[in-house]
């Protein structure tokens, strides 16, 4: 893998790769694969979770991070996004992350630089290592991928995390459901490779329940997606009755608790939130690991 932009370029067999290098790292000392590597993070959105991660998973692997965010950046005083690449490569990085609010600015930076790009979340486009971190979760709950059903509820329409996961569990052989009101269900939707519903009730069968962020700060001034934030919860929030025992509850996080998640839910023992919160740690150690080590293999063995 040269890069890491969508899960449409991966096959099954880099995902399990992926996925079953994460696993070996769960419970057992990394080795400093990255030593000596510099692995920049460039944040143009905000972020709690895989900044974080991916700093943390860089450093468990010895390498040395910089994390660069938009806000007091020369981004400020209006520099260009390929200067920007072109700057900091020029310190040499192993690896480049980014999230950034246009679509594609993750596989416009891999034109620009010698790094490899990991795409950290690109406009309403892919949230690649999301999806991935997600499926090692659902494998480590219920002890399988294969014929799972997902059922993937709420703001679908401005949802990169939802493009992503739709296309992930179709390559391990999983099945997804696309829920939520009309007005954020995108026409077409379908042609990813998943089901879609406006009734909470299409949740009944689903193995795992994903519950999507209402993305207030993506939603266009003046546009009425739902009636209103409490008619949304009241037709569409999950709450501990609309559940049925067995059922896992996921979320990517950030929640708005009491909109699409009740608190009950959140904090229940049905909720893997947390688990999804330490995978994204070892599965971002296993997609750091394939690009800087695997890639460097290749080259030897050529
Ligand atoms: N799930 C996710 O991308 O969370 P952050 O925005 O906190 O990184």
């Amino acid at each position: 893998m040269r890069h890491l932009l969508s899960i449409a370029d991966l096959t099954r067999d880099d995902v399990e790769r992926v996925l079953d290098g994460a696993r070996g790292l769960d419970g057992t000392e990394p080795q400093p694969v990255l030593r000596g590597r510099l692995v920049l993070n460039v944040f143009y959105e905000s972020s709690t979770r895989t900044s974080s991660s991916f700093d943390l998973a860089a450093r468990r692997l010895g390498a040395t991070t910089m994390t660069l965010k938009e806000s007091g950046s020369s981004a400020d005083k209006g520099e260009s996004l390929k200067d920007t690449v072109q700057t900091l490569s020029a310190y040499g990085p192993s690896v480049l992350v980014m999230r950034h609010p246009q679509a594609g600015a993750p596989a416009f930076a891999a034109r620009h630089t010698d790094a490899h790009v990991v795409n950290a979340g690109d406009g309403k486009h892919q949230h690649p290592t999301q999806a991935l971190l997600d499926l090692y979760t659902m494998r480590s709950a219920l002890g399988r991928l294969e014929g799972l059903h997902v059922a993937i509820v709420g703001d679908v329409l401005h949802s990169r995390v939802a493009r992503s996961l739709v296309q992930a569990l179709g390559l391990v052989g999983a099945q997804a459901t696309l829920i939520g009101p009309p007005a954020l269900l995108p026409r077409g939707i379908e042609a990813l490779g998943c089901e879609t519903s406006t009734e909470i009730a299409a949740i009944g069968d689903a193995d795992v329940v994903y519950v999507l962020r209402m993305q207030r700060e993506r939603m266009l001034a003046g546009a009425s997606y739902v009636p209103s934030l409490r008619e949304y919860t009241a037709r569409w929030g999950i709450t501990p009755e609309r559940l049925r025992p067995g059922q896992k509850v996921m979320h990517p996080g950030p929640i708005n608790r009491g909109v699409e998640l009740d608190a009950r839910v959140a904090d229940g023992s049905a909720s893997l939130v947390l688990e999804q919160v330490r995978a994204g740690l070892l599965v971002r150690m296993s997609v750091l690991q394939e690009l800087a080590v695997g890639a460097a293999r290749l080259q030897e063995v050529a």
